[in-house]
């Protein structure tokens, strides 16, 4: 039956303009559709940010407290987090397959911390196919600015963004911070905008003194990492001021997993990431969360 018997009539809305959306992500304006919808997957649209759960520890460091079982801890934080960051063995493992979260895997490997050395570069530990086959959302690359391992972790990122561009997965570049780089904004300054312009779509790095002007400076999302566990209050204020100073989230691991009370601290960053708690609020949330038991 054709449409005029059917008495269905044509609308091309003449009156209604063409659809024209300013993509939310920093930097992903020119990305094509396939990884503007990971970013999408990754960043939560409204907000413009995102809540990251780091617990790839164990691939440097063995089996950290609070990641002794990864597939006891981590699965109960899934509805408080919008990324799930780990290797492709955890994950594997460990998180079910019917999750709808996003995952960012860790590609490269680095020597294990029975080396006193860990920055030299490492490899890669999953390729542009195992992502794939992975459903990955991102891929993570840890790179050693002012390091022996830099050029060699350069080179890796640089591959695998130009892997993930022509795949449309976004590549995360992590600033590491070994033994012999600084904390400081200079160094920050420089190691955020190096990963960015050679090919990361994220940089992960840590929150300083004059973080904004570091935030400006990074054409591309940053999100910061917690670092070693500190006191609740302390990580929320943490998060707060980077959040306050341009980040676009956090990924954070052991301010969450090693807290006594792990979901009440992912559902109280996600407060302050997506909904800009102060920290006085979000403490307020990890306490209801924690003394509800
Ligand atoms: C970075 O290289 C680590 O493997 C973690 O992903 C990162 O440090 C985030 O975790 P945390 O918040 O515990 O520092």
């Amino acid at each position: 039956m054709t449409d005029a018997a059917a008495k269905v009539l044509h609308d091309y809305h003449l009156d209604v303009p063409p659809r024209q959306e300013v993509f939310p992500v920093k930097g992903a304006g020119h990305c094509d559709w396939g990884m503007q919808n990971r970013m999408a997957r990754l960043f939560n649209p409204k907000s413009g940010n995102t809540v990251m759960l780091a617990f790839d520890h164990g691939y440097i460091m063995g089996p950290t407290a609070g990641l002794e079982r990864i597939d006891v801890t981590i699965p109960p934080l899934i509805p408080y987090v919008d990324v799930l960051m780990g290797t492709k063995g955890a994950i594997r493992a460990c998180l079910p397959p019917t999750m709808q979260k996003a995952k960012c895997i860790r590609v490269t490997y680095d020597a294990t911390v029975l080396y006193d050395e860990m920055s030299n570069g490492g490899g890669i530990a999953c390729d542009i196919e195992n992502a794939i086959r992975m459903n990955a959302d991102c891929m993570a690359v840890q790179t050693f600015i002012g390091a022996p391992g830099e050029s060699r972790s350069l080179e890796l990122l640089a591959r695998t963004a130009d892997a993930g561009a022509r795949y449309g997965i976004p590549t995360l570049g992590v600033v590491a911070v070994g033994k012999q780089m600084e904390r400081t904004e200079k160094f920050f300054l420089l190691a955020t905008r190096v990963l960015a312009e050679n090919g990361a779509n994220i940089v992960k790095s840590y929150y300083c003194e004059g973080f904004e002007k570091v935030a400006a400076a990074c054409p591309v999302p940053i999100v910061i990492a917690g670092g070693k566990k500190l006191p609740e209050p302390e990580a929320l204020e943490m998060a707060w001021r980077a959040i306050q100073s341009g980040a676009h989230g956090v990924d954070m691991g052991r301010n969450i997993f090693q807290s006594d009370c792990p979901q009440g601290m992912a559902a109280a960053i996600g407060k302050i990431v997506h909904e800009s708690y102060t920290p006085k609020q979000a403490l307020e949330v990890y306490e209801e969360i924690r003394n509800k038991g």
